[in-house]
Order: structure tokens, then sequence, then C-alpha cells
């Protein structure tokens, strides 16, 4: 049994860490939280200063640590970088987790996740579909409680590297929709998004963006420019993680959520 320190525990990521740690009842878990009581689970909640250089490392030397992966054009790259950077000068072991994707938006409300909805590139309720790239492009996709399984199975690994991928299923966005189409039994709407036009920051708008974004805790600018971000990030292949080396390699045992169990499940006959 490790002691297990969630950082940022409290929010949608964090909380279906937490959730599916506690089930496991394989380690002892603590949020650590800017502020008191963020009331996961019944979890203790320890209380940091991430400013505190020397406070956050003595936590750390005794306590795990997991995040998420950027790439260059991410707004929090520099910081992680910067982060990544400080890890490397301690005696501490880390890895970040690649996941790519969260399939949990196309099977929501009926599958369980916390994540809020995002509508990225295919809306089954309305049945459009604004796909980037060629849509050919190999994306990969974890669903968010497969991911906890991933890296709660990962504490028991020797070794871990910079950066664990890890990933439930991998597709493209034309066998998304042809997935999507069999199991609703109707056909979808579907336009392209080009590279060229993703890099204009722009992309074709599907009917519950203008809500979602409004809604956003980003200012609504930047909630649309991340949707273009995305956009490319799947065009160039950036969700097109490492299957060698992958905790799906490492674990194949484990039962994991397909893109077409999701739309099954969120889909298909109740
Ligand atoms: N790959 C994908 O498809 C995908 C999808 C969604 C999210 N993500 C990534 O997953 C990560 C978590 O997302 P989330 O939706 O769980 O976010 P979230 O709900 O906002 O939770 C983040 C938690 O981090 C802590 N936090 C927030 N701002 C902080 C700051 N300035 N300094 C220190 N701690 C801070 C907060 O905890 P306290 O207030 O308790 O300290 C908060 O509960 C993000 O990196 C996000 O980019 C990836």
């Amino acid at each position: 049994m490790v002691v297990v320190a969630v950082a940022g525990g409290s929010g949608n990521v964090g909380r279906t860490m937490v959730e599916t740690l506690l089930e496991l009842r394989e380690h002892e878990i603590i949020v650590l939280s800017r502020k008191q009581s963020p009331g996961v689970a019944n979890v203790e909640s320890v209380v940091v200063d991430y400013g505190d250089v020397g406070a956050i490392a003595e936590a750390l030397t005794q306590h795990d640590g997991w995040g998420s992966l950027p790439n260059k054009r991410s707004p929090v790259y520099a910081f992680r970088e910067a982060s990544n950077a400080e890890l490397r000068k301690t005696t501490l072991e880390w890895t970040r987790v690649s996941n790519g994707f969260f399939p949990d938006y196309y099977g929501s409300p009926r599958v369980k996740t916390h994540l809020p909805t995002i509508t990225f590139a295919v809306d089954i309720a309305s049945r459009e579909a604004a796909l980037p790239g060629t849509r050919n492009e190999s994306i990969a996709f974890t669903y968010s409680f497969d991911l906890a399984r991933f890296v709660s199975a990962s504490l028991s690994l020797p070794k871990w590297e910079e950066t664990t991928y890890c990933y439930g299923d991998k597709t493209t966005w034309n066998e998304f929709i042809k997935v999507a189409e069999d199991i609703t039994g109707s056909r979808l709407r579907v336009t392209y998004d080009p590279v060229e036009k993703l890099q204009k920051g722009e992309f074709t708008e599907l009917p519950p963006h203008a809500k979602e974004a409004a809604a956003s805790p980003f200012p609504e600018a930047l909630a649309r420019s991340l949707l273009s971000i995305l956009g490319l990030w799947t065009a160039e292949g950036y969700f097109n993680i490492s299957v060698e080396g992958s905790l799906y390699q490492k674990f194949p045992n484990k039962k994991l959520m397909t893109v077409r169990d999701i739309l099954l499940q969120g889909h298909g006959p109740k």
C-alpha cells in the first residue's frame, strides 16, 4: 500500500481518480487542495500553497503525483515545461499521463462521468458533425474512469517513465461517424474543417457551442479558440499516442470502454 496524494483531486478528473482509487481499496488516498474541505468522497484533504516550493517539496517527498500532458499549443505548456524542469532536479519519481481525448462527452448523460460537457467535432443530439483534418488520423480515446484505473494500476509498476501513455481505444473520425450512424440508425450531417482553416482559429460551429462557450470558465473567445486547437491536435496527430510501452500493453487484461461501448451505452436502445 502507498499513500497517494491527488493534486487537484477536487476537480473533475481528480475526483474520478479519487473515487476509483477508493473503490480499489489498495492505497491510502489524500487530496491536495488550495482550500480546506473540498468534499471529495470523505477523503482527507491537505491544504497546500503551491507558491511555497519548500512545503510542496516536503509534501511530495511523502506522496506520489500525477498530471496530464500538454503540447506546445496548450496555453499551459510553458508552466508544465517549467514544472518538468523543476521535477527533474528532484529525486522524486514522477510521470505525466498522456491519455488522448476523453470519449465521456459522447455518451453523456447516460455514461457516468464527472466531466462537464464539451461538444467537440460530433454532436449526436443534433445529428451534426464538423470533423477536423482528413478524418483519417488516429485518435486515442480513454474513458475517464479507465484512465483512473490505468493510473491506479501504474502505481504497482517498478519504474515510471517521464511520460506514461494510455488509451482505451484508437479510432478515426470517419470510423467514429460510421459507428455513431450504426448505433443511432440514422445519418449525421457532416462538414469538414481542414488544417488551414483550424490554423486561422476558425472551425464550424455546432449547435451547442454558443451556450457552452458562454458557460465556460474561460473568456468566451478563449473557449472558442480551444475548439480549433483541439481540432488541430487531432489533425496533426497529437492524440495518436504511443502504443509502444503504453499502459494498454502493460495491462492487457483490463476491460476498457471503446468508442462503440460509449456510444452504445449513451445512445443505443435503453
Ligand atoms: N485529455 C482530455 O480530453 C482532457 C479533458 C478535460 C480535462 N483535461 C485536463 O485534465 C486536467 C484537469 O481538468 P479538470 O476538468 O479536472 O479541471 P478542474 O475541474 O478545474 O480541476 C482542477 C483542480 O486543480 C486545482 N487547481 C485549479 N487551479 C489551480 C491553480 N491555479 N493552482 C493549483 N491548483 C489549481 C483545483 O483544486 P483546488 O481548488 O481544490 O486546489 C481544481 O479542483 C487539466 O489539465 C485539463 O487540461 C484533459
